[in-house]
């Protein structure tokens, strides 16, 4: 019979070795990891093996596994919190596990139970949980990885697969407060297209990413600024999903990102922000900082429009919005040749940003009171 993934029947091997998290302060985003690790192979005769827990340690693959030669490969970012209690929490996990899931079947690779990888996980961060640091702005990012493993040159769907979960203790994305970004807006490069794979979380929508981001730093920018077609549509920058402020014609304050059509990863952090964001502006749920008065809109916007509200200085603020740094403010985007200059407000971020940061920091260290968004471990 062909097994679904069963969190039951976990088996756990302790490390022998337990090593020492590094201390917090010197701590760099996914460059140390925790004592343990989750492994399930899967295949198309008998679905989903024993789940392992078991001491991190490399991985041992045919060179002629599937996954270095056609790229099926695909990750989830998620993070584990410890709250005032000295409890774990994560953060939406379900939202993790049915984009995992999409873009897994979009693969052709096998799907499972969210559910219960979900408990999978919570096994592994209560078993490395020495391992999730409890200063502010810590936590330990887990990192949910799925790969076609079939040792064959054939281009088809594999019938042997690899469900890993590593986790790594991380500090804050930026050491001092807020460091707001520069962005290259290059309509020459492209990451997403109608009809592509940009709305899925795919390993290989990221390798094609690093020699732009390489361009635009010997140019002086950060990051890219994705645009799309000939008018120029933003829809992404770097790795986050993108958000605009602007003061609209009729006064009134306006946060904007485009729709999920497609080119776009339907990102937690952006999720959150716009469920947060409309919570506010009905007045269900107000949030400490925000323009009292708020248009919440998913809406495709161009650099024309930008640029317009630039000149016309109702552009109130830019920012990049992922499970990693959570905000990114952004203070300047190059495009053709001129440079468009972002306010970025006292502490390097703009009202809106700083505000979407401190609730979401708060609801995922569960200090806002039993927020279903916050599930212990
Ligand atoms: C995020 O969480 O913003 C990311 O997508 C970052 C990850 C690719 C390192």
């Amino acid at each position: 019979p062909v097994l679904g993934l069963d969190s039951s029947k976990v088996q756990i091997e302790q490390t022998s070795n337990p090593r020492t998290r590094p201390p917090s302060e010197s701590l760099i985003f996914g460059q140390s990891f925790s004592d343990h690790m989750l492994v399930v192979p899967w295949s198309s005769q008998t679905g989903w093996d024993t789940p392992k827990i078991q001491p991190y340690a490399p991985l041992t693959l045919d060179p002629s596994s599937v996954i270095f030669h056609y790229a099926p490969s695909l990750f989830e970012g998620m993070k584990a919190y410890k709250d005032k209690d000295g409890k774990c929490r994560l953060f939406r996990p379900d939202m993790n596990m049915r984009r995992m899931n999409t873009s897994a079947d979009r693969l052709a690779l096998p799907t499972f139970d969210g559910g219960e990888l979900t408990q999978l996980i919570r096994k592994l961060v209560s078993i490395d949980s020495t391992w999730v640091p409890n200063e502010p702005g810590h936590s330990m990012y887990i990192r949910p990885t799925l790969i076609g493993t079939q040792a064959a040159l054939g281009v088809n769907q594999t019938s042997d697969a690899l469900l890993f979960v590593i986790t790594s203790p991380v500090g804050p994305y930026y050491k001092t407060g807020f460091k707001p970004v520069s962005l290259s807006a290059d309509p020459s490069q492209v990451r997403a297209w109608p009809g592509g794979v940009g709305q899925y979380k795919l390993g290989a929508n990221y390798a094609p990413g690093i020699k732009p981001q390489m361009q635009a730093a010997t140019k002086g920018y950060h990051q890219n600024l994705w645009l799309f077609g000939d008018e120029a549509w933003l829809t992404e920058v770097g790795t986050m999903n993108l958000f605009v402020v602007v003061k609209g014609q009729d006064g009134v304050t306006e946060l904007v990102t485009p729709p999920l059509n497609g080119m776009i990863l339907p990102g937690v952090t952006r999720d959150s922000i716009l469920s947060l964001a409309r919570g506010h502006a009905s007045g269900s749920a107000p949030i400490a900082g925000l323009p009292k008065q708020l248009r919440v809109v998913e809406r495709e916007m161009n650099m024309a429009e930008v640029m317009a509200h630039s000149d016309r200085g109702s552009l109130l603020e830019m920012f990049g919005a992922g499970t990693a740094a959570v905000v990114s403010p952004v203070e300047r985007v190059g495009y053709k040749g001129r440079d468009i200059m972002i306010p970025t407000g006292e502490g390097g971020a703009g009202n809106v940003a700083k505000a979407m940061l401190g609730e979401i920091d708060a609801i995922q260290r569960g200090e806002r009171a039993s927020h279903p968004w916050s599930v212990l471990v």
